[in-house]
């Protein structure tokens, strides 16, 4: 599923700009894909589907930014998402880090919804780039 040079169908809607990231069929229950936008690193999602509904989010978790959200563990009874890296655990329905101790940092979410047996995701922003990456020295 993770083609780092893959040109995405587009479109937008209410200022949302959406890609055609895959076919509804090819997202199954409790399993987490990758994909990746403009070749950026940091312009990544991590789209899961369960109990039926999607979750999409930044696929770079914020402890450590590594791009293992897509791997993640589900908790059924939580409704949690655990990054596999070290534990960082987040709500699946808003991103929110469940334990304050690891820290503050949430994982960012994004729209995503089905239409005609495709799956369409947001398009995640380039604020997203940190900005000692924009500007180099
Ligand atoms: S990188 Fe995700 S918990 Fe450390």
């Amino acid at each position: 599923m993770f083609d780092e040079e893959k040109q995405y169908e587009t479109l937008e809607i209410d200022g949302i700009n959406y890609a055609n990231v895959a076919r509804s069929k090819d997202i199954v229950e409790g399993k987490g894909y990758q994909f990746i936008f403009q070749e950026d690193y940091d312009l990544q999602i991590a789209v899961i589907r369960f109990e039926s509904k999607l979750y999409c989010f930044h696929n770079i978790c914020p402890h450590r930014h590594a791009d293992r959200i897509h791997e993640g563990i589900i908790d059924k009874k939580n409704k949690t998402l655990t990054c596999p890296l070290h534990g960082w655990t987040y709500t699946l329905d808003t991103g929110e880090n469940t334990n304050k101790h690891q820290g503050i940092k949430h994982l960012v979410k994004f729209s995503i919804f089905e239409e005609d047996g495709l799956v369409w995701a947001e398009i995640p922003s380039d604020q997203l780039i940190p900005a000692w990456r924009k500007n180099p020295i």
